[in-house]
């Protein structure tokens, strides 16, 4: 049998992590986790129970209510796609609208919640074969992943990748509303208290500023590929 590794990519906001990671995890077979969907389905179900008021987050009200959120992946046969889904219900589309975009960093910094969703995150890869993506994949949800990803791009990259995408769902939005989200995001997770947004000391950086999706896609299969082939070798001289 084929030796199974885990892959961690980490990075800043709209660096194309799920894009990549969704094709790597399609030609090795393997589960695509995309952890950020779990944080903005928890944030629509903040919005959508009134704990995101004019004043800010009210945290305590959400980690009370904690036991009451479920968060599961479900496969969309006609789409091919695996779609977030809140307490039962497909949430794909809501939680990529920017009034969550907007909310999700706060939500985000909650220990609470944060520790439920790690929980959640670590037991999916528990049997490798998975690639997730997300900010603190390769130093919290699986340290001991084979190969850890660090993506970045230039700003003005990101911003007009997120602008494409968004338009490209029909969310309307401007680029300068794109910039300041961004912007904001970046600034929070990697600041916040607890699991902050950092380089993995043993992740190799990805710039994908001015690399297509297929040189972005040959640089990690190639990797994995070397990294599954050396476990197989090794168990055979076991
Ligand atoms: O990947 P994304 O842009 O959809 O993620 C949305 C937000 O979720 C991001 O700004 C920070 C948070 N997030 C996080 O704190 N930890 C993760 N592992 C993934 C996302």
């Amino acid at each position: 049998m084929k030796k199974k590794i885990s892959i961690a990519i980490d990075g800043y906001s709209s660096c194309g992590k799920s894009t990549l990671a969704k094709a790597v995890a399609k030609e090795l077979n393997y589960i695509y986790v995309d952890t950020g969907a779990m944080y903005r389905a928890m944030t629509l179900h903040a919005i959508k129970r009134g704990y995101v008021t004019p004043e800010g987050l009210n945290e305590e009200a959400l980690i009370n209510d904690l036991d009451n959120v479920y968060i599961t992946f479900q496969y969309n046969p006609v789409s091919f796609k695996s779609e977030t889904c809140l307490n039962g219900t497909v949430v794909e589309k809501e939680i990529r609208q920017m009034q969550v975009s907007k909310h999700v960093s706060p939500v985000s910094t909650v220990k609470e919640v944060r520790a439920k969703l790690v929980k959640l995150q670590k037991r999916l890869s528990e049997n490798k074969g998975v690639v997730m993506d997300g900010r603190d994949i390769g130093t919290v949800v699986i340290p001991d992943a084979d190969l850890k990803v660090f993506m970045v791009a230039t700003p003005e990259v990101r911003i007009q990748r997120r602008y494409d995408e968004l338009i490209s769902k029909g969310v309307a939005v401007s680029k300068e509303e794109i910039k300041q989200n961004i912007t904001e995001r970046d600034h929070i997770d990697s600041n916040r208290e607890t699991d902050p947004l950092r380089q993995a000391a043993d992740s190799v950086v990805l710039d994908n500023s001015d690399l297509s999706l297929d040189e972005q896609f040959e640089f990690i299969t190639k990797k994995a590929q070397e990294l599954i082939s050396n476990g197989e070798q090794i168990s055979e001289l076991q």
